[in-house]
């Protein structure tokens, strides 16, 4: 099954909560994500059941790769059920979740027990003061490093660490946390200040270039270049000529790799989104809810994917795109 591009369909990232405890300045910043904010309701969400009916019908489709995301994943309620279910109705699937660490220490073992295989937590600097400023929250650095120590116990391995860069914010963690991850077996990845929604005020001139970032660490540590794991890999990865691990920049605005986006994303209501920096998804619950066979949800997804045209990234870097009513990062996941 391909694309107008001929890319096929790969990887499918759930989000099965829009709710997060943290309000990242460059995610849900709190003036735009306050209480008062419609979050979804509990009743529109997918139960487990139609997340699983809807991943073995991906599964037929080619999906070899799935990721549970949110919002913050840990946020729903009996989340390593989902897991279990996943797991076992689709073996061969590679499931992975991404999660900003402050509810995993308690869980790492129980979602390992139920089948996950690996997780990136996200974590954007080592100094509490930038950290409390970035996250917006009461909530500390120790707290997300207990968390990624509890996950590397329970063998949720190898960990990555997603650590978003913003000039002026964070430019100065990017070395503290090299040195940090060095040598850990973690693969600790920088990602490049995105304009996804329309509520986090992206400006181009506040994106550090990947370039820059090994530059960086380059001074201090040197690196050289690796092969991708598989094609259509988001991070660019480098290795420390010194054996100590390896890092990945993800460049999706310097860089872009639409060309090889095998990516299609399900939000917790149940629509699909074709891109991440879509306007609007198109509605799979209906399907499901009003008696749709798998034959007609399958077909469905084939045709959504047959016309998808998407390549953002490109058309921004080609100056050709700019629309204002993206979803947010947080309601279709990362
Ligand atoms: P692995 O399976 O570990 O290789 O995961 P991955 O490379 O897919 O990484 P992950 O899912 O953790 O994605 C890392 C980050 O890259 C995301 O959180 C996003 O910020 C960004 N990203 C992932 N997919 C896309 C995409 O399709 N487009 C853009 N522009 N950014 C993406
Ligand atoms: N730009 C780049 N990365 C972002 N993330 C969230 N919002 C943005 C943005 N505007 C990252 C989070 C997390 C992952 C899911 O996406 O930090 O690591
Ligand atoms: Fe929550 Fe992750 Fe968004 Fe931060 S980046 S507000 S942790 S969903
Ligand atoms: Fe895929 Fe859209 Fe990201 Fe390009 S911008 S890599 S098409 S999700």
């Amino acid at each position: 099954m391909l694309d107008t591009l001929n890319r096929p369909l790969h990887d499918l990232r759930i989000s099965v909560t829009d709710r997060c405890n943290f309000r990242c300045r460059y995610c849900m910043p709190r003036e735009s994500f306050e209480k008062n904010h419609p979050f979804l309701p509990h009743a529109e969400l997918l139960t487990f059941e139609e997340i699983v009916r809807l991943a073995k019908i991906f599964h037929t489709l080619g999906v070899r790769k799935i990721r549970l995301t949110g919002g913050e994943p840990l946020l729903r309620k009996d989340i390593e059920i989902l897991v279990k279910m996943l797991a076992s109705a689709l073996p061969d699937v590679d499931l992975a979740m991404t999660t900003n660490g402050s509810l995993l220490a308690g869980k790492a073992q129980a979602l390992k027990n139920a089948g996950l295989h690996r997780i990136t937590i996200s974590l954007d600097a080592l100094d509490d003061e930038i950290f409390r400023a970035i996250t917006d929250v009461d909530y500390s650095v120790e707290g997300v490093l207990n968390s990624i120590r509890a996950a590397e116990e329970a063998g949720l391995t190898p960990i990555k660490i997603n650590t978003v860069v913003k000039r002026g914010v964070n430019e100065g963690q990017i070395l503290p946390l090299a040195r940090y991850f060095r040598g850990t077996g973690h693969i600790l990845r920088f990602i490049e200040f995105m304009d996804v929604g329309s509520t986090n005020h992206w400006e181009s001139v506040d994106v550090v270039p990947a370039r820059e970032i090994i530059a960086t660490i380059q001074r201090e540590f040197p690196l050289e270049p690796l092969d991708p794991n598989y094609r259509g890999e988001v991070a660019n990865r480098w290795r420390y000529v010194d054996g100590q691990g390896e890092i990945g920049l993800i460049a999706s605005v310097t860089q872009p790799f639409c060309g090889d986006c095998t990516r299609i994303r399900l939000s917790a209501v149940g629509e699909l989104f074709t891109c991440l920096f879509a306007g609007e998804g198109q509605d799979v619950r209906a399907l499901l809810r009003g008696g749709g066979a798998d034959a007609e949800i399958t077909a469905f997804i084939h045709s959504l994917w047959n016309r998808r045209e998407d390549r953002y990234s490109e058309l921004r870097q080609e100056k050709k795109q700019s629309h204002p009513n993206k979803v947010e990062m947080s309601y279709i996941g990362g």
